[in-house]
């Protein structure tokens, strides 16, 4: 049987939904919501927030149906069906947040789960319009939940398929062995510069501190977010920030502060030994 998800991957080489996709990444960034857009994010939980917000709609749209189908209490439907409509916004902010740092075929994927849950929102308004108007709106609710399922499902896939969204920094414990790791010679390192090492097959960002030269951090290399190469960033003022969207963490320990990566960076703890600069998994991250 051939695998339904084919389809889907063909959503990812789509190309042409890039003109879609870049002018409303365009908008979402230009849009001035500040400090809110990380809490948006979910930087604040450590996750993200939208697969959070949306549990809202989907279920009082479901609990709508159930009622719907059972003939039950329309005015508990009617007002389900406003209750998921008004929870709809948040979420969908949130998620063109998260929309709008995303790799190209992960952006094409979330052209087609924006539709799907923009048609959603869309008959069921046309549903809370009938039934504010005493008419049934059931077949409207029914058609809203399948576009809503069919936005859910592909929302799905862009979690763990494509891993948006999810921490790419969590592999690294169980790619490093305990222990310290020489990864080169103090003068290899100068001030203030990103200095790119292999530790294993993991790759590590070490930079020596402008201000206090006898300190040197290293955090994993690939970016949290989406395994972007920190090493390429840009130093400044105790951190480093991510050239793929703008991720910024603390070097001193890998606190993210600012997203869009909701996951701190994996930070080791360094020392001098031997003549040599040694890092080590820092305790708490190691598996
Ligand atoms: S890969 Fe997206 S901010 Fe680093």
């Amino acid at each position: 049987m051939r695998n339904p998800l084919s389809k889907i991957e063909v959503l990812e080489d789509a190309d042409r939904l890039d003109r879609i996709a870049s002018p409303v990444r365009t908008g979402v960034h230009a849009l001035p919501l500040g400090p809110l857009r990380d809490a948006l994010r979910g930087r604040w939980q450590g996750h993200p927030l939208h697969p959070v917000l949306v549990q809202t709609p989907i279920g009082a749209w479901a609990s709508a149906a159930l009622l719907d189908l059972s003939r039950g209490n329309e005015r508990a439907a009617r007002l389900l069906v406003a209750a998921g409509l008004a929870t709809a916004a948040p979420a969908a902010l949130a998620g063109a947040v998260d929309f709008a740092d995303q790799l190209p075929e992960q952006e094409r994927v979330g052209v087609v789960h924006a539709a799907a849950n923009t048609a959603a929102v869309a008959l069921y308004a046309a549903s809370l319009a009938a039934r504010n108007k005493g008419r049934s709106g059931r077949l409207l609710g029914f058609a809203g939940l399948t576009a809503a399922t069919a936005g859910g499902f592909l929302g799905g896939h862009m979690a763990y398929r494509q891993a948006a969204g999810v921490n790419h920094g969590q592999p690294v414990p169980h790619l490093i062995d305990a222990g310290w790791h020489a990864v080169g010679a103090p003068e290899e390192f100068p001030r203030g510069s990103a200095v790119r090492r292999m530790v294993g097959e993991v790759p590590v960002l070490v930079v020596r501190d402008s201000d206090s030269p006898g300190e040197v951090h290293a955090l994993a290399d690939r970016c949290a977010h989406l395994s972007g190469p920190l090493s390429e960033g840009e130093i400044s003022d105790g951190c480093v920030t991510c050239p793929w969207h703008g991720s910024t963490f603390r070097l001193a320990d890998g606190a993210c502060v600012a997203g869009p990566s909701t996951a701190p960076q994996p930070a080791f703890d360094v020392r001098l030994s031997d003549g040599l600069v040694e890092v080590r998994l820092r305790q708490g991250q190691a598996h």
